[in-house]
């Protein structure tokens, strides 16, 4: 089974422990980059070197979760390689995968129930890429520089 990313500030602390917890007791395995506590810290000091793995294809997927959600995506989207989607209900994680081929999952840890991340984690994990059109618009993402 392959292994799974997983980083967030102190405001994704508690899901991010829930959600590793639940990865885990299923039998994926795991990389924690972090926080491992609720002490602040800067959200880009952890999903920089995650995003970094995710690029060099070190881990195939990731899930990222700050306050928002939105600058953990912010600063994933920075790598090439990278296509994080910030994603709340299940019908989004499932577009994220079968239309934008996202391998990073961002979560907005102050606003969504850890339940409700569950659901949202299980669909962007069991949903695959639909290719076709897609692929010609994917392939169209990457950065001029
Ligand atoms: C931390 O307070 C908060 O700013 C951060 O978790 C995130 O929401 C930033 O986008």
């Amino acid at each position: 089974m392959k292994t799974l990313a997983i980083g967030c500030d102190h405001a994704g602390y508690e899901l991010k422990e829930y959600l590793r917890e639940k990865l885990l007791s299923l039998g994926y395995e795991v990389k924690d980059f972090g926080t491992y506590s609720h002490d602040s810290v800067d959200y880009p000091d952890i999903i920089h070197p995650l995003a970094e793995a995710i690029d060099q294809c070190l881990y195939e997927t990731g899930i990222i979760i700050c306050g928002t959600g939105a600058g953990a995506s912010m600063v994933a989207n920075k790598y090439r390689g990278v296509r994080a989607a910030l994603c709340w209900m299940p019908e989004i994680a499932e577009l994220a995968r079968k239309h934008n081929d996202a391998n990073i999952l961002a979560l907005p840890g102050r606003f969504i129930h850890p339940d409700a991340a569950w659901e949202v984690v299980s669909v962007f994990l069991s949903t695959s890429f639909e290719g076709g059109r897609h692929e010609r618009r994917v392939k169209k993402i990457p950065p001029i520089l």
